[in-house]
């Protein structure tokens, strides 16, 4: 990428926007990095705070910049946040940013597993986000991700709190697949999207090379622990998930871990041409403990 690349980040304070700003920092691009609340700002970085991302602040700050990474979502949903407006109308509303600021290229991070047959509402959500920014008239590049790993993420985070309290709990069975990637490719991933034309009009599930077993997943994560693996009835788990509104997991968190959801690693592979964190190794290497 060569320097003067300007690029806009939305939902900037979020896992992946924190990492994804990060890498693109230290590759010397021009980052115009939007957050409802203040954040600490990076090399190269203008900063924006903008609670209800307020138009006559930002539009004239990101007027013609090269692209923009919507990051902004929710996989949760509560009375005042709900699919419909943070995922869907939140979207269209930075189509609108983007048209009206001449920015061409978008790169949006979906849901492994979204498709024209999906019924949960989040995944619904997802797959209507996709079609607005399919259908806007700009340069796109959709990514369908699967667990993203890093030492902050959400699921991580979930875990070592239970290794905390001496027991992982596994719903269910435990053999249901996931197929998770590192938070470091995704950083570079989605900057090669958002700078190469070949990534132009392209949907692509942001998976790892590894499809793994949630049960062995969790036996590698506390290996270097003492905590204790649990199975628990999967109808308790989602009671709790339904009727406890302080669990850490949600309903679609559950309905995401059993779907068993896999991806197509190999189109990622050649697109993207990098060398990806094998997850297991990772894992064994007790470095996100
Ligand atoms: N992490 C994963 O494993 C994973 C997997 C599949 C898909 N994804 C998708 O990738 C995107 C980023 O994920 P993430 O893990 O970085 O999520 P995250 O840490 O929860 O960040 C999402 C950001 O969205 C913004 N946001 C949330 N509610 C909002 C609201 N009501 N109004 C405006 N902005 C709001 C917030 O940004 P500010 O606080 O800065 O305003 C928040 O930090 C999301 O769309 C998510 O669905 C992530």
């Amino acid at each position: 990428m060569t320097k003067n690349f300007q690029i806009v980040v939305t939902g900037a304070s979020g896992f992946v926007a924190k990492n994804v700003r990060k890498y693109l920092s230290e590759n010397n691009i021009e980052l115009i990095s939007i957050s409802r609340k203040n954040f600490k700002k990076l090399k190269n970085e203008t900063k924006i705070v903008s609670k209800d991302y307020n138009e006559k602040i930002i539009l004239p700050k990101i007027k013609n910049s090269n692209g923009l990474i919507h990051l902004v979502g929710i996989g949760k949903q509560s009375i005042k946040n709900n699919y419909n407006l943070i995922n869907v109308e939140f979207t269209k509303k930075i189509i609108h940013l983007c048209k009206k600021a001449n920015i061409k290229k978008i790169v949006y991070t979906s849901g492994l597993g979204v498709s024209k047959s999906s019924s949960m509402s989040y995944f619904v959500s997802k797959y209507q986000a996709e079609k607005l920014i399919i259908e806007s008239g700009l340069d796109y590049t959709i990514f369908r991700p699967s667990y993203i790993i890093g030492k902050d993420d959400l699921f991580t985070k979930y875990l070592k709190k239970q290794i905390k309290k001496g027991e992982i709990q596994i719903p269910g069975s435990g053999k249901y697949s996931i197929q998770p990637i590192h938070i470091k490719d995704v950083s570079q991933i989605i900057s090669k999207a958002i700078s190469e034309n070949k990534f132009n009009k392209q949907i692509l599930d942001l998976v790892g090379s590894e499809s793994i077993s949630f049960q062995k997943y969790v036996t590698l994560f506390s290996k270097k622990t003492k905590a204790k693996i649990k199975k628990i009835n999967l109808e308790s788990a989602y009671h709790d998930a339904i009727s406890n509104p302080h669990s850490e997991f949600g309903v679609d968190d559950l309905n995401l871990l059993v779907g068993d959801f896999s991806g197509d690693h190999k189109k990622l592979q050649k697109i993207s041409k990098i060398s990806f964190q094998s997850i297991q190794e990772l894992l064994k290497s007790g470095i996100l403990l």
